[in-house]
């Protein structure tokens, strides 16, 4: 019933619309139309309330509920339906918790993160109301070793949705992006599978928007930038939501479907920070020096290490660092 008054409110938003108006509309008392107005502002609506005019809506405030979002969605699934939190420990975990009673396409979000995990055990700093900090549960009929390529559809669709907002940025294969050097977004990609048979994926995303340098503490303040410290400007996180969905469901679909991932392979090697450049591969306490030449058409890294041998490296456990610094 809220959400059905809030879009009446959205729909109107240039009139008043009188109390009894909309309890005749939905056959409710006009006491509880107050009632989930006052909730409605609770939750940070700026509403209007005139007597004998009615209510009128002012302002919507900076949340990522799926009532905020549906505007920019254009997707068939992926998206439809969002559950959402204030706070969480992690979007990873909750998805995990909810997969198997969930439809493929169900989006996981949190305004904040008390435990939010990021790859090889490290954490993930998620502060309230300034990320997009969410999990996308999948549910592909595909072979179980394709799994790392969807991380590389994540990590091309968030680079596309950036570019829709006029901001150019990297992959730095296999999952983060990247704005001058440093790093705005990672995925965490997680599965439960069977021998051959997949049951689930929940590919974590966590989008650094809005941040400001002093969310970045430690460690991370050498490597994590948000878009807003790139392009000195706050960004609208319900568009860049929605932009990301649609990119991702239209890459995600002929994959699964057609096994194409020319496209993805496409924008993964133009936004490539990689190709060309030094790298330090780490696995464990292993370090190798090689030079990137290039993605294979599988999605995996080209390593020359100089002696002629070139090795093909899967995302798997591998942490690639430029030979300097992060990239
Ligand atoms: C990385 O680059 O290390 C991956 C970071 C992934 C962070 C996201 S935020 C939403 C989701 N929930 C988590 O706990 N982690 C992922």
């Amino acid at each position: 019933m809220k959400e059905q008054i809030l879009r009446l409110l959205k729909e109107n938003s240039d009139d008043f619309l009188s109390g009894e108006d909309i309890s005749d509309k939905f056959g409710v008392s006009r006491a509880a139309i107050w009632k989930h107005m006052n909730t409605l502002k609770e939750e940070g609506y700026e509403i209007e309330s005139v007597s004998r005019k009615g209510y009128k809506l002012i302002k919507c405030p900076d949340i990522l509920t799926y009532i905020e979002v549906e505007e920019y969605l254009h997707t068939k699934y992926i998206g439809r339906n969002i559950q959402y939190f204030e706070t969480i420990d992690s979007t990873n975990i909750k998805a995990k918790e909810i997969a198997y009673e969930s439809e493929e396409g169900t989006v996981v979000i949190s305004e904040e993160q008390t435990l939010g995990r990021g790859r090889l055990g490290r954490s993930w700093v998620s502060p309230k109301g300034k990320g997009i900090w969410m999990s996308i549960l999948l549910k592909p009929k595909i072979d179980p070793m394709k799994v790392a390529k969807i991380t590389q559809i994540g990590a091309a669709a968030v680079s596309l949705a950036i570019q829709d907002l006029g901001i150019e940025s990297s992959i730095k294969w296999p999952n983060d992006i990247v704005i001058n050097g440093r790093k705005v977004c990672g995925i965490l990609t997680e599965m439960s599978c069977e021998l051959n048979m997949i049951n689930y994926v929940i590919m974590g995303v966590g989008i650094n928007v809005n941040l400001d340098s002093k969310d970045f503490q430690g460690e991370v303040s050498k490597v994590g930038t948000s878009l807003k410290i790139e392009t000195g400007e706050k960004v609208n996180r319900k568009q860049l939501l929605g932009l990301f969905l649609n990119r991702f469901e239209e890459l995600f679909i002929p994959f699964v479907e057609e096994d194409d991932f020319s496209s993805i392979l496409k924008v993964c090697r133009e936004k490539s920070i990689l190709i060309g450049k030094e790298v330090k591969l780490i696995r464990g306490s292993e370090e190798k020096t090689g030079k990137v030449i290039g993605l294979n058409d599988d999605g995996e890294l080209e390593v020359d290490y100089g002696n002629g041998v070139v090795e093909n490296v899967l995302s798997g456990e591998v942490s690639v660092r430029g030979l300097y610094g992060y990239v």
